[in-house]
Formats: structure tokens, C-alpha cells, sequence
């Protein structure tokens, strides 16, 4: 695909990011330290807070051996600071540069990573929270951001390089042996009954979907990938999978000299991620519901004069496709496939293609049928936009991301208002390198 080329001139003094090899402490000490790539040499990188309606401006400073870029995940910006590298952007070259600068229109929970070899790149740390203040603060007793990360660590605590792992990539992906949060190996707070703690819950592992849990917390999920629900929901297990967010409301039920936890609910038992140790008391009943967060900008669709567009998803193992095209329009077995690191198709388009899933016309209502004929799940992220899922008739949520089962037909509807060349891929990091890519094209 041609690349066109975008020049820049750099701010006067604006803070940088730096993208660089480092080391963490992602094990309990007595095992050592972990070579990681992070952002700034921090693991997650530096948390980045801004007013709803403010300005970020960040130059990214290139310490890496390889090029990247940085992707505002869930950010409605403008095209050009999108960081796609090969669509939106060239990637930043090591020792380049690159000035991002935009406005956050919506308050909420979000993150950001590298979009150029993303699945190396995420899976060896580079990944940090964007996190969009409301105008006016919820009444929570703290304010707390939990990025979830996924490690493939080996006896030295060391990541496991094996990222063009076709095994991986034909099924579930890169599932790491080691969860961190905030890049912890375990994380602690401490808190008091009935207090109300917002958790700002990100999930950037590269590929693994998460199931979470409470105990000795009464939780209420108040916002999904940034943006609030209309009424907030009681938490009782939530799935996030790779990108997704969820902000809670929890308020913590368990009495003092106990421990309260978030939980990750996995197939050998439910492990702790967070843990609140719980020392006195902060009122004495617990707090009513909570009120759901103010709505941000966004255009719904009226789902009158959608157009439709279908997305046929393919591939994997235990999958029934036996060929599909190239970038280069060639038809390639699936054999000649795997042989070029490509396992998924859609559309029969394995890699990223040439031409849009669609040009669409600036303020269009579209309406995206996602058909999972995989024996895989995976979680389709749409950049630029945030979308509903309609089931039933009624559009549920906003999302940026979602998770679409094995076999499953999912529906969901978005208004194209945003002009410009936006990525639409599954966000399982090895499924995306391995094929799973579109765009569609707004045009203004
Ligand atoms: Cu979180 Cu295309 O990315
Ligand atoms: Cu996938």
C-alpha cells in the first residue's frame, strides 16, 4: 500500500514519550528483573490524565531498534493523530520522532500503545493509560486506574520471544504465564468498609480475554470502553476482552481486618488481581446506587437509513477455510498462507487490503453485520469511532471494542462522522498480525 508521507514540524518544547528498552520488576524480587520495552522506561507507561476538552500534546521519541507509533485506543480524534502506522502515518523510525496532538472530546477510560508490530510491541510492555477526567469529579473516595498486562515469561522471569508463533497465531493467540497489574506482581491498596473506590479496569494484554470478579465488594460497572452507560449495572462477573475497559463503582462491603479483591476468574480457579486490605471503618452503611456518569458527545444512529456492510471473519485452526487472497491479490492456499505468517481472513482478504471495506460518506449511519465463522473468538475494534451493538432491535452500549464468539453473528451500528482512513481489526494481537485487518474509508 502506498504511503503518503505527512511532515511535521515539532512543537517548542512539548513533553515526549520515550520509547525504550528497560527493566521491571514484574516478579517477586528474589527472581530478578525483566528486559521489557515500556514507554518513558515505566511499566505501564506514564499514566496520562486529562481535563474533558483539554489538549494532549505528546512528541513520541523513538529508543527502540524497530519503528512504532502511538494509537489512542478508544480516542475520537483526528485521523491524522491515530497512529496507524501504514495508513494514518508513516512509522516513527528509530531515533525519529513524532508530534501527536489532540483534543479529548469524551471523558473516560482509555489507553494507548504502539500500532506497528503491535503484537511484539504490546506484549513487551509498551502500553499506558489515557485517562479523561469528567468536568465535574463523581463522588468516589479514590480514583484508582488497573492496567491488566499479559506476560509469556520464562524461567529467568525473562518475555519469551516467540511472537511469530504460528501455533499461537491460528488459535487463541499469545496467552502469557504471568498477570501484572499497574506491572506489579501483586497489587495492594489499602482501603476501608464502605468506602466507594473507582477502578478504571484496562485490559492490555495482547490476546487473553479476562473474566473478573468481586468479593467483599459491591460493584457497579458505571462505564464500558470510556463511555458511560445509561444506568450503571451491578457487577457480578464482567468479560473483558483485549483493549476493553470498565470503569466500576466499588464499594467496599468486606469488614475491617479482612481483604477485599478483584478477581480473575480462570479455568484452574479464581486468583486475585487487586486486593484491598480493609482496616477501619468510613460511614457505616453502605452507599446507595450510584448515578450514571454524565454522556459524552457522541452521535447515535437512528437506524433508519443504515447502510449495511458485512464482515465475514475466517481462518484458524479448526477452521473451514481452505483459501483466500493476499495483499498482492494473489489467491494463496491456506497452507501458502501459513506460510507467510497469515491464518485469518476477512472478507477472504488476509492482511491488511488495498482498498476499504467501504467508503462511507461523512455523518452515514452504518450498520456492520460481524460474522464469527471461526472456531475462535475475537474482539473487533473499530478506531475513531465508538459504536452499538443492536440486539433485539435496541442498540445496546458504546463501545470500541467487542468481543464476537465462535460461531456468533453480531450486529452493530455506528454513525461514520469522523473523516479520514480508520482501522477495523480484531484486537487479539496475534490474530491481527496473522490477517485479521480492514479499514473503511470516511470521507468529508
Ligand atoms: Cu488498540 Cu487498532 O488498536
Ligand atoms: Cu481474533
Amino acid at each position: 500500500m502506498a504511503v503518503p508521507t505527512f511532515p511535521q514540524a515539532a512543537f517548542a518544547q512539548d513533553i515526549t514519550i520515550e520509547a525504550k528498552p528497560s527493566t521491571a520488576q514484574l516478579v517477586p524480587a528474589e527472581y530478578g528483573q525483566t528486559g521489557v520495552w515500556a514507554y518513558d522506561g515505566m511499566v505501564p507507561g506514564t499514566p496520562l490524565r486529562l481535563q474533558q476538552g483539554e489538549r494532549l500534546r505528546r512528541v513520541l521519541v523513538n529508543r527502540l531498534d524497530q519503528p512504532t507509533t502511538i494509537h489512542w485506543h478508544g480516542i475520537r480524534l483526528e485521523n491524522a493523530m491515530d497512529g496507524a502506522a501504514g495508513l494514518t502515518q508513516e512509522a516513527v523510525a528509530p531515533g525519529g520522532q513524532f508530534s501527536y496532538d489532540f483534543v479529548a472530546k469524551d471523558a473516560g477510560t482509555y489507553w494507548y500503545h504502539p500500532h506497528r508490530n503491535s503484537l511484539e510491541q504490546v506484549a513487551r510492555g509498551l502500553s499506558g493509560p489515557l485517562i479523561v477526567e469528567e468536568h465535574e469529579a463523581p463522588d468516589v473516595d479514590e480514583d484508582l486506574t488497573l492496567l491488566i498486562q499479559d506476560w509469556r515469561l520464562d524461567q529467568e522471569a525473562q518475555i519469551v520471544a516467540d511472537f511469530a508463533n504460528m501455533h499461537d497465531m491460528a488459535h487463541a493467540g499469545r496467552i502469557g504465564n504471568h498477570l501484572t497489574v499497574n506491572g506489579l506482581p501483586e497489587f495492594r491498596t489499602p482501603a476501608k468498609t464502605g468506602q466507594r473506590l473507582r477502578l478504571r479496569i484496562i485490559n492490555a494484554a495482547s490476546d487473553r480475554i479476562l473474566r473478573l470478579g468481586a468479593k467483599g465488594l459491591t460493584g457497579y460497572v458505571v462505564a464500558l470502553d470510556g463511555m458511560p452507560l445509561q444506568k450503571p449495572e451491578a457487577l457480578t462477573e464482567i468479560v473483558l476482552a483485549p483493549a476493553q475497559r470498565a470503569d466500576l463503582f466499588a464499594d467496599i462491603a468486606a469488614e475491617p481486618g479482612e481483604t477485599a479483591h478483584l478477581t480473575s476468574i480462570e479455568r484452574q480457579g479464581t486468583f486475585s488481581l487487586a486486593a484491598f486490605s480493609v482496616s477501619g471503618r468510613d460511614g457505616t452503611t453502605l452507599r446507595p446506587a450510584p448515578q450514571s456518569l454524565p454522556p459524552n458527545p457522541v452521535a447515535v444512529p437512528s437506524l433508519k437509513n443504515a447502510r449495511t456492510l458485512e464482515l465475514v471473519m475466517e481462518g484458524g485452526a479448526m477452521g473451514r477455510m481452505a483459501a483466500a487472497r493476499t495483499a498482492d491479490g494473489k489467491t494463496r492456499s491456506m497452507r501458502e498462507l501459513i506460510g507467510q505468517g497469515m491464518a485469518w481472513a476477512f472478507n477472504g482478504v488476509a492482511g491488511m487490503p488495498d482498498r476499504p471495506l467501504a467508503d462511507l460518506d461523512l455523518g452515514e449511519e452504518v450498520r456492520m453485520l460481524l460474522s464469527n465463522q471461526t472456531a475462535w473468538p475475537h474482539a473487533m475494534h473499530l478506531h475513531g469511532h465508538h459504536f452499538q451493538e443492536v440486539k433485539d432491535k435496541t442498540p445496546g452500549p458504546l463501545r470500541d471494542t467487542i468481543l464476537v464468539m465462535p460461531q456468533e453473528k453480531r450486529e452493530i451500528v455506528f454513525v461514520a462522522d469522523n473523516p479520514g482512513k480508520w482501522m477495523f481489526h480484531c484486537h487479539m494481537l496475534s490474530h491481527q498480525a496473522a490477517g485479521m485487518m480492514s479499514w473503511v474509508n470516511v470521507i468529508s
